[in-house]
């Protein structure tokens, strides 16, 4: 059972949490497989997607497995919606629930501030990532993807690279990782290295021909050109010259290493299309399982609310 009705972060969940939210999703993977891949778990619920950044895999992901559970979906059209005229994030939110929705799935530029929205509504709330702060669903798939292909957390190697500063998913895995007994390397720029994260009981790398050696997991993440300054890196080519992920780098990790990235992916940049597209990566696995996750944290949060609720 899973403590709060919402899922704001890693950092509010404990390591039983994150096996049961994991535990339940390889069920709905199950699913996923049969010839009728949809259920009636959350028939007359309604699920709102409301996302004020862009996204293709976070809000696809979130609609198809809100459908899967048998749901109303709304996906929320910002552009289009009062939030142009002004209308604040928890107006609208109030607005949105007071048509009914049960559960609000929301990707925000402002840090944090999805727990100050969860306070404010009755429905449960969802971060589909918070400016730099968390991306709780993604780290979730990414523990699902390394448990089906590596099996147990503890002892196992992960290294994750380049803009840590800006990624809400490095952050994430963190949490998660160490929550789950797994050792963390973070490679990277000393500039893309925020201070807070080295607190965590991390290793520390600027080199990625020392940090990558022997590792079991690589994630690659992507630069986030939307949210650099200046000066974080001279130029995309010295950044791949440096910390960019080929074939002859791979070579120094185990022999089975899998290849992961939250995408999207800047190839040339952070990783080549060789790797990315080669027989180490699951990249495209980890959208794929992101499915079964997504339903799993709409199911068990709404059983919260029931509990609640009777
Ligand atoms: N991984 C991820 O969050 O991708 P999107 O921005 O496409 O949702």
């Amino acid at each position: 059972m899973l403590k709060s009705k919402d899922l704001l972060g890693i950092k509010e969940l404990d390591g039983e949490e994150i096996l049961y939210i994991l535990d339940t999703a390889a069920g709905f993977k199950d699913v996923l497989m049969r010839d009728i891949k949809k259920v009636p778990t959350m028939r007359g619920r309604t699920v709102v997607n409301l996302f004020f950044e862009p996204s293709t895999r976070t809000r696809t992901s979130f609609e198809l497995a809100a459908k899967r559970l048998s749901t109303d979906v709304i996906n929320f059209s910002v552009p289009t919606s009062s939030v142009v005229k002004g209308e604040s994030l928890i107006d609208t939110a109030q607005t949105v629930q007071a048509l009914g929705a049960d559960t609000m799935v929301v990707r925000h530029s402002s840090s944090g501030v999805l727990h100050l929205l969860a306070k404010h509504v009755r429905a449960s709330v969802i971060n589909a990532g918070d400016g730099i702060n968390e991306h709780p669903t993604q780290a979730l798939l990414d523990a699902f993807t390394m448990r089906e292909k590596k099996g147990a957390f503890e002892g196992m190697e992960v290294a994750i690279v380049g803009d840590i500063l800006h990624s809400r998913v490095a952050k994430s895995n963190v949490y998660c990782l160490k929550k789950l007994g797994a050792k963390v390397r973070l490679i990277g720029p000393p500039t893309l290295l925020p201070d807070c994260i080295r607190d965590l009981d991390v290793q520390v790398y600027h080199s990625m021909e020392e940090g990558l050696r022997g590792v079991d997991v690589v994630m690659m993440l992507r630069i986030q050109m939307e949210r650099q300054g200046t000066g974080y890196f001279p130029s995309k080519d010295e950044y791949f010259r440096y910390w960019g992920l080929t074939a002859e780098r791979l070579k120094l990790a185990k022999k089975d290493v899998i290849v992961m990235h939250p995408g999207p992916m800047n190839r040339g940049i952070e990783i080549t299309s060789s790797i990315a597209d080669g027989p180490h990566s699951v990249i495209l696995e980890q959208v794929t399982n992101g499915l079964a996750v997504r339903m799993a944290i709409m199911y068990l949060l709404a059983g919260v609310r029931n509990e609640n609720t009777h």
